[in-house]
């Protein structure tokens, strides 16, 4: 009895800790909130989705645009006027914007939102995070990338945002490491979320059949959730300004290349 209650305390790896996640209505935020949760951090979920925020268990939910420093601002001091201390700041929120069939057809605005949600709300959301995190000393950020962020082709925005943000996680990691904040980003490949299936234009109940060069296997939003919770948590204390790619081996590969292991 007393050592399951010592199992069931340990494998807790966020007890105590005070988080908010970025865009945590939708698919892989959501994830992220739950397994958050059952490790036994205080979630705050930050997301423009108001009428979709309450059923994400027992976290508080503040409405939050992440392009409007304010709302940004707003959430990173609801978080200490609640908790009273932020340790986990997860800039997940990020949009793909359209689509385009070339350079020469790319609508300029559609390109500044892209950068505004997925650059500017993950720089606004490090900015805000490390101003209540210096004083403590302690704090982990982690930015949500792509493996759009390491390989050419998907959308011009969407790839350059990402690449930006491995940049911003890099720059930032080397800054904030002097206050004891560690920065890290995820870089996923493809994941069945609301995203990927408008992406790819696939219903809720189509099959998501993506290639993959690991075999047996489904990237799934729980997937990216525990390589957040890694990076979250004291078990990577000593890992900052790293790119934690989740995706199979995809971007280790030259899909134009003659693929020598097939049998
Ligand atoms: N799904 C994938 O295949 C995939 C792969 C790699 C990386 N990612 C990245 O993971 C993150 C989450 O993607 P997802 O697939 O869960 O997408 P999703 O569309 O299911 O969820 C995105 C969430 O972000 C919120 N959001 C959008 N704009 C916002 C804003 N301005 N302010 C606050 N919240 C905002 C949305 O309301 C939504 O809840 C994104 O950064 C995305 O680029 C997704």
């Amino acid at each position: 009895m007393v050592s399951s209650w010592l199992l069931s305390t340990a494998a807790k790896r966020l007890e105590g800790k005070v988080a908010i996640i970025t865009g945590g209505v939708g698919g892989i935020g959501s994830r992220i909130a739950q397994l958050f949760c059952e490790h036994g951090a205080k979630v705050l979920i930050a997301d423009t989705r108001d009428d979709e925020s309450q059923s994400i268990c027992n976290s508080l939910f503040v409405h939050c645009d992440v392009t409007s420093e304010s709302d940004v601002q707003n959430a990173v001091n609801k978080a200490v006027s609640t908790h009273g201390r932020l340790d986990i700041m997860v800039n997940n929120a990020g949009i793909l914007g359209a689509k385009e069939s070339g350079i020469l057809e790319s609508d300029t605005a559609d390109f500044i939102n892209v950068f505004r949600v997925n650059v500017m709300g993950a720089f606004l959301g490090t900015k805000h995070a490390a101003r209540v995190m210096k004083p403590a000393q302690r704090g982990s950020i982690i930015n949500m990338a792509s493996i759009a962020g390491v390989i050419a082709g998907s959308p011009h925005a969407y790839t350059c945002s990402k690449h930006a943000i491995v940049g911003l996680t890099k720059n930032t990691a080397l800054d904030l490491g002097r206050y004891g904040i560690r920065v890290n980003c995820v870089s996923p490949y493809a994941v069945p979320t609301q995203m990927a299936r408008t992406y790819f234009g696939l219903a809720e109940d189509d099959k998501f059949d993506v290639y993959s060069s690991l075999k047996g296997v489904d990237l799934m939003a729980e997937d990216v959730a525990e390589a957040v919770l890694y990076l979250a948590g004291d078990e990577s204390k000593y890992v900052s300004g790293h790119n934690l790619v989740v995706d199979g081996a995809i971007t280790v590969s030259n899909s134009a290349a003659l693929n020598v292991f097939t049998q």
